[in-house]
């Protein structure tokens, strides 16, 4: 059994206002600054998401920013995003508030300004908690020498042994936390800080500097290439299709039928029988696209058994699992491809045949293979009652998936 208690929850703090990051004459707050195409928001959500921790996340956004995140929120499948407070701690007692009526028994407190996360940081919080516990935290040993700053001018030297950096996420008995914000008479920046204060028992652990915060605008300088590396954190998938459709010899007037093959329409006097074109290359495509992405089969996507889609085109089905490839940052990496067919003779046709597939889905045909077989005779393909193909389509996809 996973270590991550299934009673837990992840609340994502993105609703302060960043006044720190804007001194250094930006405009905007840092959650939303972008790097490449993703705000910072969105590589945190990526990056908790690719932990595969299994854990709903309820963002908490400033109430001018709610609009334009709840479509970001419900991309990464995240809970309704609620609206923070004036404060770090008023906005995590606001989740709290939203929270307080279901079975949480632990809750992750994450800051958004802290977009890297690490794995072993996260299972080593778990494995610290514990009934006696009320917050377990990732704390940093100060590297560089401290003093204290008095009347202005004045330094006084502290022994930094005696210190330490308090990182997030933290790891907070439900409960508690919400019993010691309804105590509450200072502000805190952080969980743990307000629950010893209450006379909660805390523990620490070794945190890692990968998950330091930005507070400055020079903080992203030397995030920047791990947060890079961290958006090109994809996985590559394979999916199968397979796909058989019947042969049926022309009557005299139905000559000019052809058999399609990705599009592509070949002269003869058979053609492939089914309730769309019986384009058996493109479905056996499609299905495969699907079943890299592990969303359903063509059959369940347009079923045969819906008028609307009799003698429709087969394009159709392969652009719309391209779509749901595309809705998940997708890229086809390669197709691979056996016609099995007595005829017609595939290696004539393979090059325009790939032409045609690369028109409709706009992949290049350096990344399509067409080859063809025949079934030497044997059974019901030998016997030229149909047609039958095998594909392969591999994908790279961001790391994120469940
Ligand atoms: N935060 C929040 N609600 C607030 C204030 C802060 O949700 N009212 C969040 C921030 O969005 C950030 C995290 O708490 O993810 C840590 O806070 P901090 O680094 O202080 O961010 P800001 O308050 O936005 O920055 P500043 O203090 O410079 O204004
Ligand atoms: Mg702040």
């Amino acid at each position: 059994m996973s270590i991550i208690n299934k009673e837990s929850i992840i609340i994502l703090l993105a609703a302060g206002n960043s006044e720190r990051f804007k001194s250094g004459s930006k405009n905007i707050e840092k959650q939303f600054f972008n790097i490449g195409n993703k705000t910072i928001f969105e590589i945190c959500l990526e990056n908790i998401l690719s932990l595969q921790l299994n854990l709903k996340i309820l963002p908490v956004i400033s109430k001018k920013k709610l609009n334009n995140t709840k479509k970001i929120c419900k991309n990464y499948n995240t809970l309704p995003p609620i609206i923070g407070g004036e404060t770090r701690q008023e906005s995590v007692y606001k989740a709290l508030q939203k929270l307080k009526n279901q079975e949480i028994k632990y809750v992750l407190i994450h800051d958004a300004a802290r977009p890297l996360l690490d794995k072993d940081v996260i299972l080593e919080l778990y494995k610290n908690m514990n009934n006696n516990v009320s917050c377990v935290a990732p704390c940093l040993k100060i590297n560089d020498a401290i003093r204290k700053i008095e009347k202005g001018s004045k330094l006084r030297a502290l022994n930094k042994n005696e210190y330490t950096l308090i990182q997030t996420p933290q790891l907070c008995c439900f409960s508690d936390l919400l019993s010691a914000h309804n105590k509450l008479n200072n502000d805190y920046d952080d969980e743990s800080s307000l629950l010893f204060d209450k006379g909660y028992k805390i523990k620490t652990i070794q945190g890692n500097r990968i998950s330091s915060k930005i507070t400055y605008f020079e903080d992203l300088e030397y995030l920047k290439p791990h947060i890079n590396k961290s958006m090109n954190n994809y996985i590559t998938k394979i999916g199968i299709g397979y796909d058989v459709h019947r042969l049926i010899k022309c009557k005299p007037n139905e000559t000019n039928k052809g058999i399609i093959l990705g599009g592509h329409k070949i002269a003869s006097n058979y053609y492939l029988h089914g309730h769309s074109d019986a384009d058996v290359l493109l479905h056996s495509i499609t299905d495969s696209i699907y079943g890299s992405l592990n969303h359903l089969d063509i059959g369940q996507h347009f079923p045969p058994t819906e008028n609307k889609w009799k003698n429709s085109k087969s394009s159709i089905f392969l652009k719309h699992s391209l779509n749901e490839l595309n809705k998940r940052e997708g890229k086809i990496i390669h197709i691979d491809v056996v016609i099995i067919t007595e005829f017609p003779k595939i290696s004539v046709h393979s090059n325009k045949i790939k032409s045609s597939i690369s028109k409709i889905s706009n992949i290049s045909e350096k990344r399509i293979s067409i080859k063809g077989k025949t079934n030497e005779g044997i059974g019901f393909i030998g016997r030229k009652e149909g047609i039958a193909v095998l594909t392969n389509t591999t994908i790279q996809l961001k790391d994120y998936e469940s």
